[in-house]
């Protein structure tokens, strides 16, 4: 069998780490160039993995990283907006400094890259845009008004650009993926009793790895998910919060 990304270029923002960095290296296990697009170096070593220094949340760090991208390689087939982070507190503790840091990293930062290349995807006909999303975009959770926002956001603009980049015939897909509660280092900070709460919420009985959302994100990537698109595809183990 054929690998299933050959010759595709993926950017994965926030592929050093978590998630991200199991993206990289399963898509490049599959024929990809995966570009890890990363405020931090990669914590691993992979064939196929190119690394370049990105801030999402700068606008004009996004379109140098794009432009060499594009000059590099030519061209980008699948774009995973994967990059995001977590400050949590309960509402009336919530300050604007924690909305904002939010809000900036896991939206603004989905906006900046696709605005650039959902773009380049439909001059060229073709391409795969994944959200990462989460369970708590779907659901809610205490003490995440700012993620539960960003999460919730980034399953509305999946679904915008699912049309906006369609249109004149390009078969640009957009998705998202709602993962539940994943083993990556953004777990570190959350207390093992809450994190055994979560195991028992699903109906699998545990907690995701990243693995299991990187195999998610390959299907939505390739030409196996050609008429998906519009889509959340929550993976969870069923778990509802
Ligand atoms: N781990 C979970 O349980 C879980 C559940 C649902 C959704 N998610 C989402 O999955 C994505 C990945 O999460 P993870 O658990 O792998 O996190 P992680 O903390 O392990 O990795 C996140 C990566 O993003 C990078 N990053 C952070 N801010 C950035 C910025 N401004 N520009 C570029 N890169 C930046 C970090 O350097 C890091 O390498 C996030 O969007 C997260 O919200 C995670």
């Amino acid at each position: 069998m054929s690998k299933r990304l050959e010759g595709k270029i993926a950017v994965v923002t926030g592929g050093s780490a978590g998630i991200g960095a199991e993206c990289c290296k399963l898509f490049a296990s599959e024929g990809a160039v995966a570009i890890a697009a990363d405020m931090n170096p990669p914590s691993y070593e992979a064939p196929g993995v190119e690394f370049v220094k990105l801030n999402v949340t700068d606008p004009d760090n996004c379109k140098q990283v794009v432009d060499a991208i594009v000059a590099k390689h030519g061209k980008i087939d699948v774009l995973v907006n994967n990059a995001g982070i977590t400050r949590d507190a309960l509402i009336q503790k919530m300050t604007d400094d924690l909305w904002n840091a939010v809000i900036d990293v896991n939206l603004k930062g989905v906006f900046n890259m696709a605005r650039l290349i959902g773009p380049l995807m439909m001059e060229k006909g073709s391409g795969s845009i994944i959200n990462i999303s989460s369970v708590v975009g779907e659901f809610g959770n205490i003490g995440q008004t700012n993620y539960a926002a960003s999460k919730a956001g980034v399953i509305g603009m999946a679904k915008t650009w699912a049309k906006e980049f369609a249109r004149k015939g390009a078969a640009v897909r957009a998705n998202a993926i709602a993962p539940g509660y994943i083993m990556t280092d953004m777990m570190k900070t959350v207390p093992q009793d809450l994190l055994d709460k979560f195991a028992s919420l699903t109906m699998l009985g545990r907690l995701g790895q990243p693995e299991e959302i990187a195999r998610a994100a390959l299907f939505l990537a390739s030409d196996e998910s050609s008429y998906v698109t519009g889509h959340v595809l929550s993976v969870n183990g069923g778990m509802r919060l």
